[in-house]
């Protein structure tokens, strides 16, 4: 092997790591690849789809004029299979939307991409999916649109994902399409779309709900009324939204309990379904914001003292957290939705100053996520350091 039959080649893999190799050229446009790759094991049809460049000092070939490309010396390479999960897929290492570390800028990791570590779980990065309903359920049941939904979204690499209003009870959903967990046989479906997410290497929770008075309504795409009970609907247990809308329903005591142990029973199904994280729906006027809200009528302040006591068992059950602390790890913030007559103007990053608010107050206590239009990188980016958030979520 003389030295001039040796070429240094360079190409960057989809990572966009370097990868040296070395190329010997031979006649008739035959490139022989020899088996000293530095970083990176491949096969030539990679070869061919990730080269990029030569050095200038080298002859140039495209792979497309090559002939043929041998390979020799090949390694031993095992293709490792995803841990954890009850099916064949290849291990995903590192997943995607890891950074690239150090960064080929040499610049720091930006902080979207540092991971973060929540009681032994870690995101490998901050940006995550919003909770979206899909209003495309079967009583409750994932179907396969949640599984190419979610599955597609996992294959991206978000550092976590969160898996739309899932109703404890099928009165609380938000439409007859939207999610449930109100029996065992639920968890498998869910289970399915957790282990899919787990074979990429992601992580991903479930946000469990109740919509009280926003109850059975069409999706938006029918333009987002109330679904009467003729169409699936559940009317008799819809409190007016906007007022006046349906004769309201109000839940007695014994209603509440059964909310309660609803809700612990959901929080426990979620966990057997593996999902790393459980999310509660209190915001946009459903159930538990409304018992909070200040806007909400007598009947329902009386109401908020049990509410508060729910909340606080609740949170108990969250991922093993302990009962006396009542604590969350994390709180989503987002607007809106109390009341028909709130008027909020959306745009960019809207809601960032009310996270902003609620870090400042809260501090190293809590993480704080932002959401609500953050379509760039760049401003996510400058939204986690400008406003010293933990994590943005978008839609
Ligand atoms: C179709 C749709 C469904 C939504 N469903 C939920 C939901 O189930 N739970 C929730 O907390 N927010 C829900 N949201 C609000 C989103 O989580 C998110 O806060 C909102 O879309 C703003 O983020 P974006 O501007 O990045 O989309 C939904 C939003 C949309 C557009």
């Amino acid at each position: 092997m003389s030295p001039e039959t040796f070429n240094h080649m360079v190409y960057r893999d989809y990572k966009d790591r370097e990868i040296m190799g070395v190329y010997q050229a031979l006649p008739d446009s035959v490139i022989k690849l020899y088996g000293a790759i530095d970083n990176y094991p491949t096969t030539p049809i990679l070869l061919v789809a990730l080269l990029r460049s030569l050095p200038p000092s080298t002859t140039r070939h495209t792979w497309e004029s090559c002939a043929e490309v041998t390979i020799t010396n090949w390694p031993d390479i095992p293709i490792k299979p995803a841990q954890g999960v009850p099916f064949y897929t290849p291990a995903q290492s590192p997943p995607a939307g890891t950074a690239r570390n150090p960064q080929t800028s040499g610049k720091p990791i930006p902080k979207l991409f540092k991971p973060l570590s929540v009681r032994g779980t870690t995101f490998h990065n901050r940006v995550g999916l919003a909770p979206m309903c899909q209003y495309s359920a079967d009583d409750g049941y994932i179907t396969p649109w949640h599984q190419a939904h979610y599955g597609g979204i996992a294959q991206r690499g978000p550092g976590l994902m969160i898996i739309e209003a899932t109703g404890v009870l099928p009165e609380g959903r938000i439409t007859p399409g939207c999610l449930g967990l109100w029996k065992d046989s639920q968890v498998i479906p869910l289970k399915q779309v957790v282990d899919f997410a787990h074979s990429q290497g992601q992580k991903i929770g479930l946000q469990l709900s109740h919509a009280g008075r926003k109850a059975s309504t069409l999706p938006p795409w029918v333009g987002g009324g109330v679904t009467t009970n003729t169409v699936g609907g559940w009317t008799e247990n819809r409190d007016p939204f906007p007022d006046n809308e349906i004769v309201p329903k109000e839940m007695t005591l014994q209603d509440i309990q059964e909310l309660k142990d609803a809700w612990v029973a959901a929080v426990k199904r979620g966990l057997s379904a593996g999902v790393d994280f459980i999310e509660i729906y209190a915001a946009h006027g459903y159930l538990l914001s409304s018992f909070l809200s200040a806007s909400s009528k007598i009947s329902d302040r009386i109401s908020t003292v049990v509410a508060s006591r729910i909340v606080t068992g609740l949170f108990s059950k969250f991922l093993g957290l302990r009962a006396d602390q009542g604590a969350v790890d994390l709180i989503d913030i987002s607007s809106g939705g109390v009341h028909s007559a709130q008027k909020i103007t959306s745009g960019p990053a809207f809601q960032v100053p009310f996270a902003a608010k609620v870090k400042k107050a809260v501090g190293d206590r809590l993480l704080v996520a932002a959401v609500g239009m953050i379509k760039h990188g760049d401003i996510a980016e400058r939204i986690l350091q400008e406003n010293d958030v933990d994590v943005v979520l978008v839609g």
